[in-house]
């Protein structure tokens, strides 16, 4: 068995919530070995997605959450690999938006997803939005924040169902508490690691975003 890997694929479109749209560059993080993967996210351009993947089995699609440029790929994605959506019930309601056909499983705190021999943990961190959920690889010492937790503090909680006070609990519950050396894939941008941004939790307090 070959061993664990991470690929990235970034793709473009646009993200819109409360009347706007913005464009936005997403990452789609694809954790697997030369046989199997998982897809993290799937926005804007499911050909690009398929690059990456390279015709390995694809045993699940994992939703950091339902912002349209995090699932709008979802269902092509499903059809053409035949993998399942995952994504928890909190955030059926942007998944709704988007899509006509339900998600085909629900993720909730602590289940776990096993992929290439790496078990994933799934980490319930409403905020950004109700639903949102990080995937952790211990084993690994990565997680995948979504939109939760950037190089440079919270994801974005202005707009509808967001709430900064329910970010900030969930990152400094479910996120601050992992390892310090364990590196955050981000949904957008750079990564960084929990020991770069645990310093700076009272600052985004203090701000307010
Ligand atoms: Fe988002």
């Amino acid at each position: 068995m070959s061993s664990p890997r991470i690929d990235r694929a970034v793709t473009s479109g646009t993200f819109s919530l409360d009347g706007g749209t913005w464009e936005v560059d997403n990452n789609v993080w694809v954790l697997g070995d030369d046989r199997e993967c998982v897809v993290i996210d799937a926005p804007h351009d499911v050909d690009a997605i398929l690059e990456v993947v390279a015709g390995r089995t694809v045993t699940a699609i994992l939703l950091t959450h339902a912002h349209d440029d995090h699932i709008d790929a979802a269902l092509a994605l499903a059809e053409a690999t035949g993998a399942p959506t995952h994504l928890h019930a909190e955030d059926r309601m942007l998944w709704d938006r988007v899509h006509a056909e339900p998600p085909t499983d629900e993720l909730e705190d602590g289940d776990t997803v096993e992929v290439a021999g790496t078990v994933l943990q799934v980490l319930h961190t409403p905020g950004h939005s109700p639903g949102a959920c990080c995937f952790h690889a211990p084993a690994l010492g990565v997680v995948f924040s979504g939109d939760t937790l950037f190089q440079g503090g919270p994801g974005a909680t202005g707009r509808s169902f967001s709430d900064f006070d329910t970010i900030i609990d969930s990152i400094t519950r479910k996120l601050l508490t992992l390892p310090l050396d364990t590196v955050v894939h981000t949904g957008h941008g750079d990564s960084t690691s929990i020991g770069a941004e645990a310093p700076h939790r009272q600052e985004w307090i203090d701000r307010g975003h």
